[in-house]
Protein backbone atom coordinates (compact mmCIF):
# COMPACT_ATOMS: atom_id res chain seq x y z
CA UNK A 1 0.00 0.00 0.00
CA UNK A 2 1.13 3.70 -0.93
CA UNK A 3 0.73 7.21 0.77
CA UNK A 4 0.96 10.62 0.11
CA UNK A 5 3.98 12.60 1.49
CA UNK A 6 6.16 15.37 1.89
CA UNK A 7 10.29 13.90 0.60
CA UNK A 8 13.27 15.58 1.35
CA UNK A 9 15.33 14.69 -1.54
CA UNK A 10 18.50 15.99 0.08
CA UNK A 11 19.23 18.43 3.04
CA UNK A 12 19.37 21.84 1.53
CA UNK A 13 19.69 25.17 3.60
CA UNK A 14 17.37 27.07 1.62
CA UNK A 15 14.59 24.72 1.83
CA UNK A 16 14.00 23.54 -1.57
CA UNK A 17 14.21 19.93 -2.04
CA UNK A 18 11.22 19.43 -1.03
CA UNK A 19 8.38 17.54 -3.00
CA UNK A 20 5.17 14.94 -2.44
CA UNK A 21 5.54 11.17 -3.38
CA UNK A 22 3.67 8.44 -3.31
CA UNK A 23 5.75 6.18 -1.14
CA UNK A 24 5.36 2.68 0.44
CA UNK A 25 2.97 3.24 3.55
CA UNK A 26 4.84 2.30 6.76
CA UNK A 27 4.54 -1.21 8.71
CA UNK A 28 4.37 -1.33 12.74
CA UNK A 29 6.98 -3.34 14.08
CA UNK A 30 5.99 -5.20 17.51
CA UNK A 31 5.02 -2.84 20.54
CA UNK A 32 4.29 -0.16 17.21
CA UNK A 33 1.51 1.70 15.63
CA UNK A 34 0.48 3.03 13.11
CA UNK A 35 -1.30 6.85 12.70
CA UNK A 36 -2.95 8.22 10.21
CA UNK A 37 -2.35 11.72 10.48
CA UNK A 38 -4.11 14.07 11.44
CA UNK A 39 -1.88 17.22 11.30
CA UNK A 40 2.14 17.70 12.31
CA UNK A 41 3.98 21.02 13.09
CA UNK A 42 6.76 22.62 11.63
CA UNK A 43 8.94 23.15 14.67
CA UNK A 44 12.57 24.73 14.71
CA UNK A 45 13.60 21.19 15.22
CA UNK A 46 12.70 20.13 11.66
CA UNK A 47 13.06 23.13 9.99
CA UNK A 48 17.14 21.95 11.11
CA UNK A 49 17.11 19.13 10.00
CA UNK A 50 15.81 19.61 6.62
CA UNK A 51 18.65 22.42 6.18
CA UNK A 52 21.26 20.00 7.48
CA UNK A 53 22.47 22.03 10.75
CA UNK A 54 21.43 19.53 13.65
CA UNK A 55 23.74 17.59 15.14
CA UNK A 56 22.10 14.09 14.05
CA UNK A 57 20.76 14.06 10.36
CA UNK A 58 18.29 10.81 8.67
CA UNK A 59 19.81 10.11 5.32
CA UNK A 60 18.40 11.62 2.16
CA UNK A 61 15.95 10.99 0.80
CA UNK A 62 13.21 11.41 4.06
CA UNK A 63 10.16 12.35 5.02
CA UNK A 64 10.71 15.15 7.50
CA UNK A 65 8.35 15.93 10.95
CA UNK A 66 9.02 15.12 14.41
CA UNK A 67 5.64 15.23 15.99
CA UNK A 68 2.13 14.72 15.16
CA UNK A 69 -1.53 14.16 15.71
CA UNK A 70 -3.59 11.13 14.61
CA UNK A 71 -5.51 8.71 14.83
CA UNK A 72 -4.22 4.77 15.53
CA UNK A 73 -5.82 2.94 12.91
CA UNK A 74 -3.45 -0.39 12.69
CA UNK A 75 -0.54 -2.09 15.26
CA UNK A 76 2.35 -4.77 14.96
CA UNK A 77 1.08 -6.33 17.95
CA UNK A 78 2.26 -6.47 21.95
CA UNK A 79 1.37 -2.97 23.20
CA UNK A 80 0.32 -1.11 20.61
CA UNK A 81 -3.16 -2.97 20.19
CA UNK A 82 -4.66 -1.10 23.32
CA UNK A 83 -4.04 2.57 21.05
CA UNK A 84 -6.46 0.93 18.46
CA UNK A 85 -9.21 3.40 17.80
CA UNK A 86 -7.26 6.01 19.34
CA UNK A 87 -6.83 9.91 18.85
CA UNK A 88 -2.87 10.68 19.99
CA UNK A 89 -0.26 12.90 19.83
CA UNK A 90 2.94 10.96 19.01
CA UNK A 91 6.88 11.57 18.02
CA UNK A 92 8.23 9.61 15.22
CA UNK A 93 11.53 7.70 16.27
CA UNK A 94 14.65 9.31 15.59
CA UNK A 95 15.85 8.42 12.08
CA UNK A 96 12.37 7.26 11.10
CA UNK A 97 10.07 8.66 8.29
CA UNK A 98 8.77 11.49 9.43
CA UNK A 99 5.27 13.09 10.35
CA UNK A 100 4.58 15.38 7.10
CA UNK A 101 2.79 12.54 5.59
CA UNK A 102 -0.79 10.51 5.66
CA UNK A 103 0.53 8.03 7.34
CA UNK A 104 3.34 7.49 10.14
CA UNK A 105 4.67 4.59 12.63
CA UNK A 106 5.72 5.07 16.17
CA UNK A 107 6.15 3.01 19.71
CA UNK A 108 3.63 3.02 22.26
CA UNK A 109 6.22 4.90 24.47
CA UNK A 110 6.07 7.81 21.90
CA UNK A 111 2.31 8.20 21.81
CA UNK A 112 0.21 10.33 24.58
CA UNK A 113 -3.89 9.71 23.94
CA UNK A 114 -5.46 12.84 23.81
CA UNK A 115 -9.04 13.66 25.48
CA UNK A 116 -11.76 14.97 24.03
CA UNK A 117 -10.67 18.35 25.85
CA UNK A 118 -8.03 18.84 23.41
CA UNK A 119 -8.64 19.39 19.59
CA UNK A 120 -6.08 18.30 16.89
CA UNK A 121 -4.10 21.75 17.02
CA UNK A 122 -4.34 22.35 20.29
CA UNK A 123 -2.48 19.60 21.33
CA UNK A 124 -0.11 19.23 18.39
CA UNK A 125 3.21 19.98 20.62
CA UNK A 126 2.17 18.66 24.28
CA UNK A 127 5.12 16.03 23.84
CA UNK A 128 7.51 18.08 22.35
CA UNK A 129 7.17 21.45 23.97
CA UNK A 130 4.42 20.91 26.84
CA UNK A 131 6.99 18.34 27.61
CA UNK A 132 9.84 20.04 27.36
CA UNK A 133 8.30 23.01 29.68
CA UNK A 134 8.08 20.39 32.61
CA UNK A 135 11.25 18.51 31.90
CA UNK A 136 13.21 21.78 32.61
CA UNK A 137 11.21 22.78 35.46
CA UNK A 138 12.25 19.26 36.41
CA UNK A 139 15.88 20.32 35.55
CA UNK A 140 15.87 23.38 37.21
CA UNK A 141 13.99 22.11 40.51
CA UNK A 142 16.72 19.60 40.71
CA UNK A 143 19.89 21.76 40.36
CA UNK A 144 18.02 24.61 42.33
CA UNK A 145 17.86 27.44 40.35
CA UNK A 146 15.38 29.57 42.26
CA UNK A 147 15.66 32.39 39.66
CA UNK A 148 16.10 31.95 35.84
CA UNK A 149 16.67 33.89 32.22
CA UNK A 150 14.96 32.31 29.53
CA UNK A 151 15.68 33.38 25.68
CA UNK A 152 13.31 33.18 23.33
CA UNK A 153 10.68 33.62 25.19
CA UNK A 154 7.79 34.21 23.41
CA UNK A 155 8.36 30.80 21.24
CA UNK A 156 5.55 28.42 22.25
CA UNK A 157 8.26 26.45 24.62
CA UNK A 158 8.94 29.63 26.21
CA UNK A 159 5.30 30.64 26.48
CA UNK A 160 4.56 27.06 28.62
CA UNK A 161 7.60 27.61 30.30
CA UNK A 162 6.35 30.76 31.68
CA UNK A 163 2.45 28.87 32.85
CA UNK A 164 4.88 26.43 34.13
CA UNK A 165 7.09 28.38 36.37
CA UNK A 166 4.07 31.04 37.52
CA UNK A 167 4.20 31.48 41.34
CA UNK A 168 7.31 29.18 41.54
CA UNK A 169 10.70 30.81 40.67
CA UNK A 170 11.84 34.21 39.06
CA UNK A 171 11.71 34.05 35.27
CA UNK A 172 13.83 37.08 33.13
CA UNK A 173 12.46 36.85 29.88
CA UNK A 174 14.12 37.79 26.99
CA UNK A 175 12.72 38.19 23.41
CA UNK A 176 14.01 40.32 20.47
CA UNK A 177 11.07 42.35 19.52
CA UNK A 178 8.31 44.79 21.34
CA UNK A 179 5.24 42.31 19.53
CA UNK A 180 7.17 39.07 21.36
CA UNK A 181 7.29 41.54 25.05
CA UNK A 182 3.57 41.96 24.33
CA UNK A 183 2.77 38.42 24.14
CA UNK A 184 4.59 37.53 27.37
CA UNK A 185 2.72 40.77 29.54
CA UNK A 186 -0.61 39.22 28.05
CA UNK A 187 0.40 35.90 29.45
CA UNK A 188 1.17 37.57 32.98
CA UNK A 189 4.61 37.53 32.34
CA UNK A 190 6.02 40.38 35.22
CA UNK A 191 9.76 40.67 33.52
CA UNK A 192 10.54 40.55 29.88
CA UNK A 193 13.48 41.95 27.99
CA UNK A 194 14.10 43.11 24.56
CA UNK A 195 17.50 41.89 23.86
CA UNK A 196 17.47 44.52 20.19
CA UNK A 197 17.33 47.69 22.72
CA UNK A 198 20.52 49.33 23.61
CA UNK A 199 20.50 49.12 27.33
CA UNK A 200 19.69 45.30 27.64
CA UNK A 201 22.87 44.72 28.64
CA UNK A 202 23.07 46.83 31.46
CA UNK A 203 18.75 45.67 31.89
CA UNK A 204 19.73 42.06 31.68
CA UNK A 205 22.68 42.71 34.67
CA UNK A 206 20.34 44.64 36.83
CA UNK A 207 17.60 41.85 36.77
CA UNK A 208 19.87 39.36 37.32
CA UNK A 209 21.35 41.20 40.38
CA UNK A 210 17.35 41.65 42.03
CA UNK A 211 16.36 38.23 41.12
CA UNK A 212 19.25 36.54 41.95
CA UNK A 213 19.03 34.19 38.91
CA UNK A 214 21.72 31.33 38.69
CA UNK A 215 20.97 29.58 35.02
CA UNK A 216 19.84 30.70 31.85
CA UNK A 217 17.88 28.59 29.71
CA UNK A 218 19.10 29.35 26.31
CA UNK A 219 17.57 28.42 22.50
CA UNK A 220 19.43 30.93 20.94
CA UNK A 221 22.93 29.87 20.83
CA UNK A 222 25.46 32.50 19.29
CA UNK A 223 26.71 35.76 21.00
CA UNK A 224 23.22 36.28 23.04
CA UNK A 225 24.18 32.87 24.58
CA UNK A 226 27.71 33.85 25.46
CA UNK A 227 26.78 37.20 26.42
CA UNK A 228 24.25 35.63 29.37
CA UNK A 229 26.93 33.18 30.83
CA UNK A 230 29.28 36.79 31.47
CA UNK A 231 26.27 38.79 32.89
CA UNK A 232 25.44 35.65 35.30
CA UNK A 233 26.97 35.25 38.94
CA UNK A 234 29.62 32.71 39.48
CA UNK A 235 29.04 28.95 39.21
CA UNK A 236 25.72 30.46 36.83
CA UNK A 237 24.98 27.49 34.56
CA UNK A 238 23.79 27.81 31.39
CA UNK A 239 21.58 25.00 29.83
CA UNK A 240 21.33 24.76 25.72
CA UNK A 241 17.77 23.63 24.47
CA UNK A 242 18.23 24.74 20.60
CA UNK A 243 20.75 27.24 18.27
CA UNK A 244 17.72 29.40 16.80
CA UNK A 245 20.70 31.62 15.71
CA UNK A 246 22.66 29.39 13.81
CA UNK A 247 25.45 30.17 15.59
CA UNK A 248 27.28 27.95 18.12
CA UNK A 249 27.89 29.27 21.89
CA UNK A 250 31.67 30.60 21.78
CA UNK A 251 32.82 31.36 25.65
CA UNK A 252 36.23 32.06 26.54
CA UNK A 253 36.64 28.78 28.97
CA UNK A 254 39.65 29.85 30.73
CA UNK A 255 37.34 32.71 32.55
CA UNK A 256 33.87 30.89 32.84
CA UNK A 257 34.43 27.54 33.31
CA UNK A 258 37.89 27.65 34.93
CA UNK A 259 38.03 30.88 36.97
CA UNK A 260 34.27 31.97 37.36
CA UNK A 261 33.66 27.80 37.75
CA UNK A 262 30.69 28.22 35.61
CA UNK A 263 29.24 25.38 33.69
CA UNK A 264 26.96 24.68 30.64
CA UNK A 265 24.78 22.05 30.05
CA UNK A 266 21.59 20.86 27.76
CA UNK A 267 18.80 19.38 28.12
CA UNK A 268 16.96 17.20 25.26
CA UNK A 269 13.27 15.91 25.74
CA UNK A 270 14.19 12.46 24.02
CA UNK A 271 16.65 11.93 26.72
CA UNK A 272 14.97 12.97 29.26
CA UNK A 273 12.13 11.06 28.54
CA UNK A 274 14.66 7.90 28.05
CA UNK A 275 15.84 8.29 31.65
CA UNK A 276 12.25 8.67 33.42
CA UNK A 277 10.45 5.91 35.03
CA UNK A 278 7.22 4.85 34.02
CA UNK A 279 5.66 6.21 37.07
CA UNK A 280 7.70 9.63 36.88
CA UNK A 281 6.65 9.79 32.86
CA UNK A 282 2.85 9.17 33.92
CA UNK A 283 2.87 12.16 36.33
CA UNK A 284 5.22 14.20 33.59
CA UNK A 285 2.05 13.40 31.38
CA UNK A 286 -0.18 14.75 34.06
CA UNK A 287 1.49 18.27 34.45
CA UNK A 288 1.80 18.83 30.62
CA UNK A 289 -1.58 18.34 29.97
CA UNK A 290 -2.56 20.86 32.49
CA UNK A 291 -0.69 23.26 31.15
CA UNK A 292 -3.54 23.38 27.82
CA UNK A 293 -7.04 23.29 27.87
CA UNK A 294 -9.87 26.11 27.31
CA UNK A 295 -8.40 28.27 29.98
CA UNK A 296 -4.41 27.26 29.61
CA UNK A 297 -2.44 26.99 26.19
CA UNK A 298 -3.25 26.82 22.93
CA UNK A 299 -1.11 26.47 20.05
CA UNK A 300 -1.20 29.87 18.07
CA UNK A 301 -1.09 28.64 14.72
CA UNK A 302 -1.11 31.00 11.39
CA UNK A 303 -1.15 28.65 8.99
CA UNK A 304 -2.59 25.10 8.27
CA UNK A 305 -0.87 24.14 4.76
CA UNK A 306 -1.52 20.52 2.58
CA UNK A 307 1.22 18.63 1.78
CA UNK A 308 1.57 20.27 -1.65
CA UNK A 309 1.67 23.62 -0.02
CA UNK A 310 4.06 22.34 2.33
CA UNK A 311 6.49 21.05 -0.23
CA UNK A 312 6.58 24.24 -2.48
CA UNK A 313 6.52 27.05 -0.46
CA UNK A 314 8.06 26.04 3.05
CA UNK A 315 9.70 29.58 3.72
CA UNK A 316 7.15 31.41 3.05
CA UNK A 317 5.28 29.88 5.36
CA UNK A 318 7.57 30.01 8.45
CA UNK A 319 9.06 33.47 7.51
CA UNK A 320 7.21 35.09 10.74
CA UNK A 321 7.30 32.13 13.44
CA UNK A 322 5.99 34.71 16.09
CA UNK A 323 2.50 35.21 14.52
CA UNK A 324 2.04 31.11 15.66
CA UNK A 325 2.77 27.77 13.83
CA UNK A 326 2.37 26.09 10.75
CA UNK A 327 0.64 22.89 10.67
CA UNK A 328 0.42 20.54 7.73
CA UNK A 329 -2.33 19.05 7.59
CA UNK A 330 -2.29 15.68 4.61
CA UNK A 331 -6.27 16.12 4.93
CA UNK A 332 -6.25 19.88 3.87
CA UNK A 333 -5.33 22.68 1.36
CA UNK A 334 -3.84 25.82 2.42
CA UNK A 335 -5.97 27.81 4.49
CA UNK A 336 -5.70 30.58 7.33
CA UNK A 337 -7.41 29.18 10.57
CA UNK A 338 -10.29 31.84 11.91
N1 LIG B 1 16.10 20.51 23.54
C1 LIG B 1 14.83 20.10 23.47
O1 LIG B 1 14.47 19.01 23.94
C2 LIG B 1 13.82 21.00 22.81
C3 LIG B 1 12.47 20.61 22.73
C4 LIG B 1 11.56 21.50 22.13
C5 LIG B 1 12.02 22.72 21.61
N2 LIG B 1 13.35 23.03 21.71
C6 LIG B 1 13.88 24.31 21.21
O2 LIG B 1 13.14 25.36 21.80
C7 LIG B 1 13.21 26.48 20.93
C8 LIG B 1 11.80 27.02 20.73
O3 LIG B 1 11.01 26.06 20.01
P1 LIG B 1 9.48 26.41 19.67
O4 LIG B 1 8.88 25.31 18.91
O5 LIG B 1 8.85 26.82 20.95
O6 LIG B 1 9.70 27.71 18.77
P2 LIG B 1 8.60 28.59 17.99
O7 LIG B 1 7.30 28.55 18.70
O8 LIG B 1 8.66 28.21 16.55
O9 LIG B 1 9.15 30.06 18.15
C9 LIG B 1 10.44 30.44 17.77
C10 LIG B 1 10.68 31.81 18.41
O10 LIG B 1 12.07 32.08 18.42
C11 LIG B 1 12.29 33.36 17.84
N3 LIG B 1 13.59 33.36 17.16
C12 LIG B 1 13.91 32.77 15.99
N4 LIG B 1 15.20 33.00 15.71
C13 LIG B 1 15.69 33.76 16.72
C14 LIG B 1 16.97 34.31 16.99
N5 LIG B 1 18.01 34.15 16.17
N6 LIG B 1 17.12 35.05 18.13
C15 LIG B 1 16.08 35.25 18.96
N7 LIG B 1 14.84 34.74 18.76
C16 LIG B 1 14.66 33.99 17.65
C17 LIG B 1 11.14 33.58 16.89
O11 LIG B 1 10.97 34.94 16.68
P3 LIG B 1 10.87 35.64 15.23
O12 LIG B 1 9.42 35.57 14.86
O13 LIG B 1 11.37 37.02 15.52
O14 LIG B 1 11.75 34.86 14.29
C18 LIG B 1 9.99 32.94 17.68
O15 LIG B 1 9.47 33.85 18.64
C19 LIG B 1 13.87 25.99 19.64
O16 LIG B 1 15.24 26.34 19.67
C20 LIG B 1 13.72 24.49 19.71
O17 LIG B 1 14.72 23.82 18.97
C21 LIG B 1 14.23 22.20 22.30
Amino acid sequence: MTMRAVVASDHDPSLGALAVHDVARPSPRRHQVLIKVHCAPVNPIDVMILRGTYPALPPAPFIPGAVGVGTVVGHGGGLGRVLVGRRVVFAAPPGSPGTWAEYACTGVSLCVPLGDRFNDSDAVNLLANGMTAVGLTDLLDRSRHESVVFTAAASEVGQLFNRVTRGRRSLINVVRSDTQADILHRLGARIVLNSSTDDFPAQLGSWIERTGATAAIDSVGGTLAASLLDALPDRAELISIGRLSGEPVTIDALTNLTYRQQHMTGFSIYAWLDNLSPARRIRAIHRARRLYGPHGHRTRVQHIAGLDDAAQRLPDLIANTSAGKTLISPLSGATRPS
